[in-house]
């Protein structure tokens, strides 16, 4: 069965202090996560081992990388290696968020080297995709989306795709407190798992988790994560407020 994932995204925000602030109220929030379900912190880089300290010992909850290097090791400086990562025991990381797409030029070409280098070293991509509003007024975020899928993830094998987490993030819903409705998502999130049926099987795609970003909030996640495709949210802005973080977690199914 696939798993019900809450993961926050912190991007460039807090401070240590105030990050180890949120990490201890959400987890001493008394919310149980069940054995489907994992929470998933992505937190800044500087942070990572001091972050996992803090939730190694709980079961479910999990650190998570926000970005790793394409290549394996060697002269690029200020940049993360997935095998660095491996080495101290981190599980999953963030790879082609809609923001490393802007703003630092990452193609789909360069994110299927990220996920080559996260698997293997063990690490399970999240996988981000997702259309920005144009393509969406223009009605072509299907094809969108099915070629970021195409030329990121196509090359894997049935089972290193099972170790992948999707993420669908409509651009023109990221920080702009414009949700896609319920329709867009389950619409897109089936899509998304019709792609890789096609490709793969029907019992990979079933397999895989897909999870919605873009304005998740305490008073909208239920309602998202309710629809059947929908296997949980990739968080930003509200997982940086420990109780609408905590509503959210308890929002999946
Ligand atoms: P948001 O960000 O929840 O603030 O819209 C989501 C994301 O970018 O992952």
């Amino acid at each position: 069965m696939r798993k019900q994932i809450a993961a926050a995204n912190w991007k460039m925000n807090l401070t240590w202090t105030q990050g180890k602030r949120l990490l201890e109220d959400i987890l001493g929030g008394g919310v149980s996560v069940k054995s489907h379900q994992q929470v998933v912190f992505g937190v800044p880089s500087p942070y990572i081992p001091l972050a996992d300290e803090i939730v190694r010992t709980k079961d479910r909850y999990a650190i998570s990388a926000q970005n790793c290097y394409e290549k394996k090791s060697g002269a690029y400086t200020g940049e993360i290696a997935a095998e660095m990562l491996q080495s101290i025991g981190i599980k999953y990381c963030i790879v082609g968020h809609s923001e490393r797409r802007e703003y630092f030029n990452e193609s789909n070409q360069v994110l299927a080297e990220k996920l080559n280098r996260c698997l293997e070293n063990g690490i399970v991509p999240i996988f981000c995709c997702g259309e920005p509003l144009s393509i969406r007024e223009a009605g072509t975020q299907n094809s969108h989306v099915e070629t970021q899928l195409k030329e990121s993830l196509f090359h894997l094998s049935p089972d290193q795709l099972k170790s992948v987490v999707i993420a669908y993030e409509p651009i023109w819903a990221i920080g702009t407190g414009k949700t896609a409705s319920t329709e867009q998502a389950q619409e897109m999130h089936a899509c998304v798992r019709t792609v890789l049926a096609d490709k793969y099987s029907p019992a990979v795609a079933d397999d895989i988790s897909i999870l919605y970003g873009g304005s998740v909030k305490a008073n909208n996640a239920k309602e998202l994560f309710s629809c059947p495709d929908v296997d949980g949210g990739l968080v930003g802005g509200a997982s940086l407020v420990a109780a609408d973080f905590l509503t959210i977690i308890q929002s999946l199914k």
